[in-house]
């Protein structure tokens, strides 16, 4: 076994780079509304949103959630439709329905009362090492660093660390400097001026390395022309590409929605009745008419196409063909989705969909305004 690395950190070296940081920070901090707060509750909801979500996406939903769910309890309580309703639009809904469960199982097991220590916060559904370690050093003190992507940048480029920071041991090396470099008693304004450093000036591309407070003790710096090139990134992957339909079924002026299961991809979220095309030979109408029998047990009549949208997700893409319909035999039961209800437009308003059916929801409302079929629908045609 190769011995893993070990870097050596001089104290002198040291000192200066947490005092250069800290300064930094306390003057170019952003003024964000989860810094106004030390409540335990806050800081975790906007750790949870800023996992995979940029500052600026996730600020008005921050402060749109805190105004709905105050508190642990009133997260607690709320359905999860309500949960995800509030999260609609900000991706990887599994953050949602965690933060549901959690709270839940703060409120039963805990008094409501965020966990201080490591092992319990660790053992709620969705927190992992990141947000156990920004929780437990921003909302209490405690000694933890917090690894993420931006400190990953940070810490690659300032050591100059070429190997792939994918690997568990470049990993391990990462995590254990970010804990060694941790001013001790300064874990929350350190552990935010590493992540801040990172998205405001040591930033994937076009690094500003001259305002940067540790361009003199930065490895990338002496040794590249350009520090961007680290960290080094995995070979990039071509996406598969997938064909899905979804059939906006009419019936007595209501519209069928159906609920996907709970778990897995946009788990709990709301979408018109359809799916992906499995076999490239079956066009498109058979297909969706075939994927709406196997989901809610009906037959439909498929009209005339609403939409055609594009969108990718992480490890792939789809074109999403939107059709109207109407039905003309059976009753919708769920088989393969979660749940399936009969909507007015109204009602609808209350679900939360996924981006690319709030896309063929806003082509359906384009195309009522050219054609009033809004008649057609809200007076039950
Ligand atoms: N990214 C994730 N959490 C952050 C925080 N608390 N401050 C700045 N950037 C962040």
């Amino acid at each position: 076994m190769p011995r893993s690395k070990h870097i050596e950190l001089d104290p002198r070296w040291l000192r200066k780079f947490r005092r250069s940081l800290l300064e930094w920070y306390s003057t170019h901090k952003r003024d964000l509304p989860w810094r106004h707060s030390d409540d335990p509750y806050a800081v975790w909801i906007s750790e949870m949103m800023l996992q995979q979500t940029q500052v600026t996406q996730a600020r008005p939903y921050f402060e749109r959630f805190m105004s709905r769910f105050p508190t642990v309890a009133d997260l607690g309580k709320a359905s999860l439709d309500e949960v995800l309703k509030s999260w609609e639009g900000l991706g990887y809904y599994a953050r949602a329905r965690n933060l549901h469960r959690a709270a839940q199982q703060i409120v039963r097991e805990h008094h409501a009362n965020i966990p201080d220590d490591m092992e319990t916060i660790s053992s709620l559904p969705g927190i992992g090492p990141y947000t156990s370690a920004a929780v437990l050093s921003i909302a209490f003190g405690k000694n933890y660093a917090v690894v993420d992507g931006n400190v990953i940048r940070v810490l690659s480029r300032l050591f100059y660390l070429t190997d792939d920071p994918s690997k568990t041991a470049t990993k391990r090396l990462i995590t254990d400097l970010a804990n060694r470099l941790l001013k001790r008693g300064r874990a929350a304004d350190f552990n935010q001026a590493m992540m801040e450093l990172g998205a405001m000036v040591c930033t994937p591309r076009k690094p500003d390395c001259t305002r940067c407070p540790a361009n003199e003790l930065c490895r990338a710096v002496k040794e590249l022309d350009d520090p961007s090139v680290l960290p080094r990134k995995p070979p990039h992957k071509q996406r598969p590409h997938h064909k899905v339909t979804a059939g906006i079924i009419r019936k007595d002026g209501k519209l069928l929605i159906i609920q996907r299961p709970l778990d897995g991809l946009l788990g709990g979220l709301w979408e018109f009745p359809g799916g992906r095309c499995k076999d490239e030979n079956t066009n498109l109408e058979t297909c969706l008419i075939n994927e709406v029998k196997q989901s809610v047990d009906i037959i439909i009549e498929i009209h005339q196409p609403v939409a055609v949208v594009k969108h990718a997700f992480t490890h792939f893409e789809i074109t999403l063909y939107g059709y109207y319909g109407i039905l003309t035999n059976g009753e919708a039961r769920p088989l393969t989705c979660h749940d399936c209800r009969w909507v007015t437009l109204e009602e609808m308003k209350s679900y939360a969909f996924s981006k690319a059916h709030n896309r063929l929801i806003d082509a359906m409302y384009q195309e009522m305004n050219r054609t009033q079929m809004s008649l057609l629908i809200s007076e039950g045609g």
